[in-house]
C-alpha cells in the first residue's frame, strides 16, 4: 500500500537510540586535510569530516533488529544458520532461486563477469558503472552503453531516464551477433546517470527480446527496491502495488543478479550472486571458494548474513523508502529553488550538481566535478564523490579521458543517518559556494593509478 499517498509528510519511521558524535573542523583544519589528500575526497580521513556524503554504500544506520541480528551468527565455517535465513529471504522478495553471497557487490560482479564473459564478447549496458565494467573488461568483454539518450543530458525531465534503448540494443546485437552477447547488464535506478529508474515497460520488452535472441538479462540490483519506488509513482498501472509485488516483478523478467547489500539492504557489508540457471549457479559456487570463501559464506561472517537477511524485510518497508526518497527529495528542492544545477528528475540515493553549468569555465580535462568536491570540502567539511571525467577513466583504445558528457558531483545520503537539519546545512553550504563559483580552480592530476583511478588518484590545484 501506498502510506505516502495518505501522508504528505516524510518524516522518519523510526527513533534514535544510539548517536554517534562527529567532530566539526576549522578552516585551517580542512586546508591540511584536503592538501593531505592531493584533493580527492576518498583520500580524507572520515574524522576530518562532518557531513559524509561520499557514498551511501555500507554507511547506512542498521536497526536494533539488525544488531541484534549480529548477536546470533552462526560462524560455522559450513552451513551456518544464517546463510539458511539469507536464502529464505532472497528467495522470498527477490524470486531466485539460487544463492551465492560476497564480500560485496564487486564480488558478484567478479563470479559474473568470470562466468559468463568471454574474451570477444560485447556486454551492453544501462550506462556503465564503475566496477562493473571493469570486471567485465578484465574477462575480456567490451562494455556497451544502450541507455537512452535521456539519461546523459542532466537537464532532461525524461520520467525513466535508466530505460533501456531498444534500437541501441538491436544495432549492437545485429552488429556483433547475439551470440557474442553473453547478457545485457541492467542495473535499477542507474547510479551513474543520478539515481534514475527504468520502467516496467521498457523491462518487459527488452525481456521479450531477450527471450527471442536467447539474451539473459542480468540485473544490479543493488538500488532496485528504490527503483521500484518509482514505477509506482510514475508508471501507469502500479500506483495501488507495493514496493515487495513491484520488486518481485522486475526480478521475475530477469535471470538473475549481483547485489550490493550495501545500499537497498541496509548493511555495512555484504552482496550475493543471484541466479535460477543452476548450471551458471554450479559455477558460481565454485569458483566462490577460490576468491571469496566457502559458498554458504562467500567472505562473510555468519552475523553479517542475518543482518542481511533482515536488512531485505527492512528495505521493503514502505514508510522506509517514503522518509528515504523524501530526505533526498527535500535537499534536491532547496538547491532547485537557488538556481544551483542538480540532475532532474531527482533520483533516490543522492542529489547530482552538474559540474559542467556549474563550474562553465573549468574545461573538462581539468576536473570540474573533482574540483567542485574538494571546494565542498574546504568550505564546510562535506564530503562528496566526483562522478566525471576522474571516475570515467581512460579509453583503452585512445588512452585518452573518456570526458564522459555527465560531469557530476554526488552529495549522496546514507539511509537512517543524518536528519533534516543537516540537509539544511548541506544546502546553505553548497548555494554559498555557487555564489562564489567564479573563483573556483580547476586540477591538475599528478598520480593516476591504474585501475578506477578515482579511489586514488591524487591531484594539485591549477595556479
Ligand atoms: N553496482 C552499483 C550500481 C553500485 O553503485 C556499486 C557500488 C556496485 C555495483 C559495487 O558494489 O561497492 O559493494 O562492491 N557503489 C558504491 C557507490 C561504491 O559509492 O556508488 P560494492
Amino acid at each position: 500500500m501506498n502510506t505516502e499517498k495518505k501522508r504528505p509528510s516524510w518524516a522518519e519511521p523510526y527513533k534514535i537510540k544510539s548517536v554517534e558524535l562527529i567532530h566539526m573542523t576549522t578552516r585551517e583544519e580542512r586546508e591540511a586535510a584536503i592538501r593531505e589528500a592531493g584533493y580527492n575526497t576518498f583520500l580524507i580521513r572520515s574524522k576530518e569530516v562532518y557531513i559524509d556524503l561520499l557514498t551511501d554504500s555500507g554507511t547506512s544506520a542498521m536497526s536494533d533488529k539488525q544488531w541484534a541480528g549480529l548477536m546470533v551468527g552462526d560462524e560455522a565455517y559450513s552451513g551456518s544458520e544464517n546463510f539458511y535465513h539469507l536464502l529464505e529471504a532472497v528467495q522470498e522478495y527477490y524470486g531466485y532461486k539460487y544463492l551465492v553471497p560476497t564480500h560485496q557487490g564487486r564480488g558478484a560482479e567478479h563470479l559474473l563477469s568470470q562466468i559468463m564473459v568471454k574474451k570477444g564478447d560485447y556486454v551492453p549496458g544501462n550506462m556503465y558503472f564503475t566496477t562493473t565494467r571493469l570486471h567485465q573488461e578484465l574477462a575480456g568483454g567490451t562494455f556497451v552503453d544502450v541507455i537512452v539518450d535521456e539519461a546523459h543530458d542532466p537537464a532532461s525531465r525524461h520520467p525513466f531516464k535508466g530505460n533501456v534503448d531498444m534500437d541501441k540494443l538491436d544495432r549492437l546485437v545485429q552488429k556483433v551477433g547475439a551470440d557474442r552477447v553473453p547478457y545485457i547488464s541492467l542495473e535499477g535506478n542507474v547510479n551513474m546517470a543520478g539515481g534514475q529508474p527504468f520502467s516496467m515497460a521498457n523491462l518487459k520488452e527488452l525481456n521479450a527480446y531477450c527471450r527471442q535472441h536467447n539474451i539473459p538479462i542480468m540485473l544490479d540490483a543493488t538500488r532496485t527496491i528504490e527503483n521500484a519506488w518509482f514505477i509506482r509513482e510514475r508508471e501507469e498501472g502500479y500506483a495501488d502495488k507495493s514496493l515487495r509485488s513491484i520488486l518481485r516483478e522486475i526480478c521475475d523478467l530477469t535471470d538473475g543478479c549481483t547485489m550490493s547489500a550495501k545500499k537497498d539492504l541496509l548493511v555495512n557489508i555484504g552482496g550475493f550472486f543471484a541466479c535460477n540457471d543452476e548450471e551458471v549457479f554450479l559455477k558460481a559456487q565454485n569458483m566462490v571458494v577460490v576468491y571469496e570463501g566457502l559458498h554458504t559464506y562467500g567472505g562473510l561472517a555468519g552475523r553479517d548474513m542475518e543482518a542481511m537477511a533482515i536488512g531485505i524485510r527492512e528495505a521493503v518497508n514502505e514508510d522506509h523508502q517514503a522518509a528515504r526518497i523524501g530526505q533526498v527529495r527535500y535537499l534536491g528542492d532547496l538547491l532547485r529553488k537557488a538556481g544551483v544545477p542538480i540532475v532532474n528528475p531527482i533520483g533516490s540515493h543522492a542529489i547530482f550538481l552538474d559540474a559542467r553549468k556549474f563550474l562553465p569555465h573549468i574545461d573538462q580535462d581539468d576536473f570540474p566535478a573533482q574540483a567542485l568536491a574538494a571546494e565542498l570540502y574546504l568550505e564546510a567539511g562535506i564530503r562528496a564523490m566526483e562522478r566525471g571525467n576522474v571516475s570515467a577513466g581512460r579509453d583503452p583504445e585512445t588512452g585518452r579521458n573518456r570526458r564522459p558528457a555527465l560531469e557530476l558531483v554526488r552529495l549522496t545520503l546514507p539511509r537512517r543517518v543524518y536528519t533534516q537539519a543537516h540537509m539544511d546545512v548541506v544546502a546553505e553550504s553548497v548555494i554559498r559556494l555557487y555564489e562564489n563559483r567564479d573563483q573556483i580552480k580547476g586540477l591538475k592530476m599528478i598520480y593516476e593509478p591504474e585501475y578506477l583511478r578515482f579511489f586514488q588518484a591524487r591531484f594539485e590545484p591549477l595556479s
